[in-house]
């Protein structure tokens, strides 16, 4: 691509793609790599700037991530966040030292010495903090910029050499102009241009696949969900009707989905579209299956088989669409990043199927990939459908996966997106679904004793299911939609609310 660059070294940090994406708004286009990729090559990409992530370890400890030396003197400005400041600060010749408690959450710096990154900002703010360690000593040549009543030293800067330092996160929501910080850095001290514009990556996607896949087949495996309909549009846009999509219902969706993924896509004649219904098939494999993880494997794998044989029915495929994006890939423990979960999106088709793999979404964040579908003319509700996990109501339901618990949840999930909708609260809440915990209560009804599933509402706000705090739904929706489940919905007797937010929950239960 073209366009300018900057790029983020990833040292593990949970907030990595935060960064990215705060880059991505300020339409400046940023990649993450890990630590440990070769820095001549980093260098030889002539990123405006580079960024140091914050991660879990000590620059104190032996064998903790460090980066090659060279990055320093090669004049690219560059900003280190967190353990990326302490980083800065241990390879330069300053002290990092251990401190006997964590300082953690919302602090306010007091701003010092005038430096370009806290410029039109006021003297004193709130930043948001997680460390355990800080900067003791500051190399030769540095000066301090901002201070806390803990942190004597919350940044500090070579201005000459550009090299800066945040202890704090200016990527996350709670700290007070983190934007702006970021903004000040890129624009006014790595003077990077506004050149990141989505309706030029379509462009270049559309042209790229028509190169690729020439006068070939390719087939998209259609979830109905908002990556692979967006993959599949643009892929139809290159390529019409050498484009087969395969729709495998896993039986797994939720009430009514179904349906309306056949009819969107069998009423789209720019190509051609292969419903498989499977559901009964995964039932029979997730039988006696509780343990998360297994199920999320028995569903990946279950999925790559069918659609591998639908696959081989057809003539001539030589390429895969996939509607992998850019979280995918880091949240799959691809970078350095620990892995929390297996996405079952990532891996696995190509290489049983021999396909060669084309990822036109995979440098979007879902927000990007919305503005793309938009642009292509998808409709809205399709586009600002909620995420929905691709091994789908299965990880949703705690314990064992019977038709009669997809059947209480599909109604439960029903109900509250009823209800939900009805209060106007859809475009406000990111995500919200049903879960069973696999809990029976008892609980009476009319004269009569019952003993049946508790229902749990998960509702969070989010930007990008990275961090999510649960959304407060206020209590007149909960009590109709509490009186709604237990009402309507047979074999259930209970509903709670999970008041959790990520971290340390994770939004789905499993
Ligand atoms: P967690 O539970 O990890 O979820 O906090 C974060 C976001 O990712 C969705 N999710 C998945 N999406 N395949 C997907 O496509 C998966 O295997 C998967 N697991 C979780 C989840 O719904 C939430 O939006």
């Amino acid at each position: 691509m073209e366009v300018e660059k900057v790029i983020i070294i990833d040292f593990g940090g949970q907030y990595s793609q935060l960064i990215a994406r705060k880059i991505r708004e300020l339409s400046i286009f940023s990649e993450i790599v890990p630590y440990f990729s070769n820095i001549n090559k980093i260098i030889d990409e002539k990123p405006k700037a580079v960024i140091f992530s914050g991660g879990p370890a000590s620059v104190c400890e032996k064998n903790s991530p460090s980066i090659d030396e060279k990055i320093f003197s090669c004049g690219i400005p560059i900003l280190g966040i967190c353990y990326g400041a302490q980083l800065i600060a241990n390879a330069l010749g300053g002290r990092v030292k251990k401190s006997d408690f964590r300082e953690y959450g919302k602090v306010s710096i007091n701003i010092k010495n005038r430096s370009t990154l806290f410029e039109n900002l006021p003297p004193s703010f709130n930043v948001w903090m997680s460390h355990t360690d800080f900067v003791d000593k500051l190399p030769e040549g540095f000066l301090v910029t901002s201070s806390t009543s803990n942190c004597p030293i919350s940044s500090f800067e070579n201005r000459k050499l550009n090299i800066y330092a945040l202890q704090f996160h200016p990527e996350v929501f709670h700290t007070d102009f983190g934007s702006d910080i970021i903004a000040n850095f890129l624009y006014k001290i790595a003077d990077c241009k506004k050149d990141w514009i989505i309706s030029s990556y379509i462009d270049e996607q559309v042209k790229f696949i028509k190169e690729t896949i020439k006068n070939d087949r390719a087939i998209c495996a259609l979830s109905g969900g908002v990556d692979s309909s967006v993959a599949a549009h643009l892929a139809a846009k290159a390529i019409g009707k050498q484009l087969i999509c395969i729709f495998v219902d896993h039986g797994l969706l939720r009430k009514g989905e179904k349906e309306e993924v056949i009819s969107t896509f069998s009423n789209n004649k720019d190509m051609l579209f292969i419903p498989v219904d499977a559901s009964k098939l995964f039932l029979n494999k997730l039988k006696n299956i509780t343990e998360p993880e297994e199920k999320r494997k028995i569903i990946g794998k279950l999925f790559i088989d069918t659609f591998t044989n639908e696959a081989k029915k057809l003539k001539g495929v030589k390429y895969l669409i996939q509607g992998t994006i850019y979280p995918d890939i880091v949240e799959s423990g691809t970078l350095t990043s620990a892995k929390i979960k297996s996405h079952h999106n990532v891996g696995g088709l190509p290489d049983k199927l021999g396909f060669s793999l084309v990822e036109p979404l995979k440098l979007l964040f879902k927000d990007e990939v919305r503005i793309v579908g938009k642009e292509l003319g998808l409709p809205s509700s399709l586009l600002n459908r909620q995420p929905f996990p691709g091994p789908g109501l299965a990880i949703r339901i705690v314990g064992h996966i019977t038709e009669d618990r997809l059947a209480i949840l599909r109604e439960t999930d029903f109900i509250l997106r009823d209800e939900i909708s009805k209060a106007g609260l859809s475009d406000e809440i990111w995500q919200y679904f049903t879960v069973l915990p696999g809990i029976k209560t008892v609980g009476v009804m009319g004269d009569t004793r019952t003993y049946s599933e508790l229902v749990a509402i998960r509702a969070v706000e989010s930007v990008d299911g990275m961090t999510a705090n649960w959304y407060k739904i206020p209590y007149n929706v909960l009590e109709k939609i509490s009186s709604r489940i237990v009402n309507e919905v047979n074999g259930v007797n209970r509903v709670v609310l999970d008041v959790t937010s990520k971290p340390p929950a994770t939004i789905e239960w499993e």
